[in-house]
């Protein structure tokens, strides 16, 4: 069978300000998630996950290594076509209202006007948006445009679902609608790929996790492989993320 995604010594490297400082977000990242599964991408702040899922959506290109969707190249625009992706901040147009963006997006999709209604109408109901469905997006609260994205990105029924950061943000009825969404596509047969900065979030969900902490890759394997020492494990992603602040702070002084 073959690998629903990829990453081969996949390395970038960003190039900021005027003096073009270097900022080494991957360093040579090897990941591999097989179909079917619901696998975890934890980190601290600023470890790279976002940056690896962009290049992994053909919205960044990486500085060495490969990437690959269902054995094809992220070079080559086809690899994504099986593929839904919920951004880590996804924008709206907020003027359209929850039913007329997932139009506008089944359009972009190609889908059959009869089929792209059917999916639309069924996905805001699982998602509990129907009664909201024709009110402006303006007027939503970030747990209800997080569903809209979470509908956007089942919308075109993907075999790979590619989730940045999907709970950051949610109150404990938002988190465990994005857990149970997730459960689903799993049972269905579908891969779902999703990161995190909070290693309970993965726990009860995740077949397997990899911990990716400055841009290298820490551990991965199973949640019971991985979660060995649960209390080192924590300081380093709790330890990381405070010397990201004090860096970040670094920078501002
Ligand atoms: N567009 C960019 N330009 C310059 N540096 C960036 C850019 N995006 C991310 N970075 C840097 O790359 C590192 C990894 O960031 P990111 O991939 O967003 O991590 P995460 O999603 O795990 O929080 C950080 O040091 C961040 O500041
Ligand atoms: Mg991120």
């Amino acid at each position: 069978m073959t690998v629903a995604l990829r990453t081969e010594n996949l390395g970038k490297v960003y190039r900021v300000g005027f003096f073009m400082r270097r900022v080494e977000a991957l360093k040579g990242l090897n990941l591999e998630v097989k179909p079917g599964e619901a696998f975890g991408f934890v980190g601290p702040n600023g470890a790279g996950k976002t940056t690896a899922i962009k290049i992994l959506m053909g919205l960044h290109r990486q500085t060495s290594g490969s990437a690959y969707l269902f054995g094809e190249s992220v070079d080559n625009v086809n690899a994504r076509r099986r593929v839904g992706y919920l951004p880590e901040r996804p924008y709206f147009y907020v003027h359209l209202s929850a039913r007329e963006v997932l139009h506008f997006y089944g359009q972009l999709f190609e889908m059959d006007p009869a089929v792209r209604t059917e999916r639309i109408e069924m996905l805001l109901e699982r998602v509990q948006l129907t009664r909201f469905a024709d009110v402006t997006l303006s007027k939503y609260s970030k747990g209800m445009l997080q569903r809209v994205g979470l509908c956007q990105s089942l919308l075109h029924d993907p075999d790979l679902i590619v989730l940045d950061e999907p709970m950051s943000g949610l109150d404990p009825v938002g988190r465990a609608l994005v857990r149970d969404l997730i459960l689903e596509q799993r049972d269905n047969g579908k891969t779902v790929f999703f990161s995190s900065h909070i290693l309970s979030d993965v726990e009860a969900i995740c077949d397997r996790v990899a911990i990716l902490v400055g841009g290298e890759l820490r551990e991965s394997g199973s949640i019971s492989e991985v979660v060995r020492d649960r209390e080192s494990l924590e300081a380093v992603l709790v330890g990381e993320m405070t010397k990201t602040v004090d860096e970040s702070k670094l920078g501002v002084l």
